[in-house]
């Protein structure tokens, strides 16, 4: 009997620990797992989520549920999961640690994919990949996600949805214009370099 009251009283001091399963992961987080993994690390052609801001996470979900970022597989899951859904899967996923994975096919290439990773092309007003991606492409903050260790087919495939106009820009439109100066080849080398890269969660502390 005592113990029911300890429950009660555990429920009313903190409701909405009591709507998630035993591991701490939101119910509407179980249906993520076929795809994105058991702890959100990504399988086969499916990106990572990991360790991704959670304003990101969020911001790609809406962005789904409203096709404003084209996607047949994402769009009914996005729209099936209520606003509240959204921001919960999204906070569990950035809280969950990316496990460092080894180089996927050993150490990135030098190439023309690394000199624009590192390097930029000024000429052409095109800033360096890591100057928002952060070192070793591990992702700065909220806003600029990891490209590091994400599969080279989906990286490859958002510089193409940027150009055809099927993923929104986001924050002040950068992806947009950036992209928009890459020709295929460039996709090609700097998705492939991104993605021989291990992924791994940045510092501690971030917030
Ligand atoms: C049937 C497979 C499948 C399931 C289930 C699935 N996803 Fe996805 N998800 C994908 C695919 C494919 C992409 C890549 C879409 C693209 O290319 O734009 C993706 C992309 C994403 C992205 C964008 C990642 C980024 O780096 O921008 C987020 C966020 C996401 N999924 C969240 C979720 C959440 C949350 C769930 C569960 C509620 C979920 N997904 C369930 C297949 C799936
Ligand atoms: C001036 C800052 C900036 C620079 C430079 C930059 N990016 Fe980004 N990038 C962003 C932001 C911001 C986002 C998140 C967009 C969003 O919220 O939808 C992003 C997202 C991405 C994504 C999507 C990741 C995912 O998980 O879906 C890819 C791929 C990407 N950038 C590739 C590149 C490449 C390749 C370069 C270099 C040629 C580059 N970016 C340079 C700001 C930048």
């Amino acid at each position: 009997m005592a113990r029911w009251f300890v429950v009660l009283g555990l429920c009313l001091l903190f409701p909405s620990a009591f709507a998630q399963s035993p591991d701490g992961a939101p119910a509407a987080a179980g249906s993520c797992v076929a795809c994105h993994g058991a702890e959100g690390q990504g399988s086969g052609a499916f990106p990572h989520l990991a360790g991704l801001g959670e304003a990101y996470l969020r911001r790609q979900l809406d962005a789904f549920a409203s096709g404003e970022r084209v996607n047949a597989i994402m769009k009914p899951i996005a729209s099936g999961l209520s606003e509240s859904q959204r921001q919960a899967v999204a906070g569990y996923f950035s809280g969950l640690e990316m496990a460092p994975t080894e180089a996927a096919g050993g150490p990135p290439p030098d190439g023309p994919g690394r000199t624009l990773a590192v390097h930029g092309r000024w000429q052409q007003d095109l800033p360096a990949c890591v100057q928002c991606h952060g070192p070793g492409g591990q992702g700065i903050g909220e806003d600029f996600p990891p490209l590091a260790g994400q599969p080279a087919a989906y990286l490859e495939d958002q510089l193409k949805a940027w150009r055809a106009g099927n993923r929104p820009a986001g924050p002040q439109g950068l992806m947009g214009h950036i992209a928009e100066r890459l020709d295929d080849d460039d996709l090609k080398a700097v998705a492939a370099y991104f993605a021989a890269l291990p992924a791994a969660t940045a510092e501690a502390g971030d917030d």
